[in-house]
């Protein structure tokens, strides 16, 4: 059983990791950004009002996806088999909803993984990688919004002695490869 939140700044490889994480253990991996571009694309009411605010590198509204995340850590295969986080928390009030959110589920959370890379990586992989909120500007404001609103959640985790940090300045393999071992330590 694996129970995962992937915490890092925008471009960290939250969701290159929790991809590899989930096919290796066989657990769901839930991406608020992935069910946030899906909603865009399918042009939903939820998709027209997010496109809004991700277009602008800001978080969506709480009250847009805290239902959306106890909808999906309800379905069966979450409470069968685990769950790899990536995207969610991003704030303290995310954080403090999905405490008692894995409470009523009794899903209790193993590790919350902080991935370190420094900012002009990051700026230098999202570029190069091109995604529709991914130009210069954008990114910048990603950036600082990660450092304001997300940022705190470290210490959130530390406080509790859930939080491990690794090393996201290397290569694909090689974070996955300490992933791993952290995870079966
Ligand atoms: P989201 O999709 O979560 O974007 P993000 O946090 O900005 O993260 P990224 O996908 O850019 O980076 P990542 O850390 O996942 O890295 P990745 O593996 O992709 O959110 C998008 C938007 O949705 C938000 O701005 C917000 O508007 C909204 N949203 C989402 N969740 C929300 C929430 N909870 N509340 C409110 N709003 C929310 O890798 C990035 C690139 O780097 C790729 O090209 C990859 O190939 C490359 N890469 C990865 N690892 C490495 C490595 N080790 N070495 C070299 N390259 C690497």
């Amino acid at each position: 059983m694996t129970r995962l939140i992937f915490l890092g700044p925008p471009g960290a490889g939250k969701g290159t990791q929790a991809q590899l994480l989930s096919e290796d253990c066989q657990v769901p991996h839930i991406s608020m950004g992935d069910i946030l571009r899906s909603a865009v694309a399918e042009k939903t009411e939820l998709g027209k009002k997010a496109a809004f605010y991700m277009n602008a590198g800001e978080l969506v509204p709480d009250e847009l996806i805290l239902d959306l995340m106890r909808d999906r850590l309800d379905k069966s295969d979450t409470a069968s088999a685990g769950w790899v986080l990536d995207g969610f928390p991003r704030n303290v009030s995310q954080a403090t909803f999905l405490d008692s959110l894995l409470e009523d589920v009794q899903q209790p959370c193993e590790f919350v993984v902080n991935l370190d890379v420094p900012d002009e990586v990051l700026v230098a992989r999202l570029l190069s990688r091109g995604r529709a909120d991914d130009s210069e500007e954008v990114i910048r404001n990603r950036l600082e919004v990660y450092r304001s609103q997300t940022e705190p959640l470290i210490d959130f985790y530390r406080d509790r002695q859930q939080l491990v940090s690794i090393d996201g300045n290397q290569p694909v393999d090689t974070v996955a490869q300490e992933l791993k071992a952290l995870i079966n330590e």
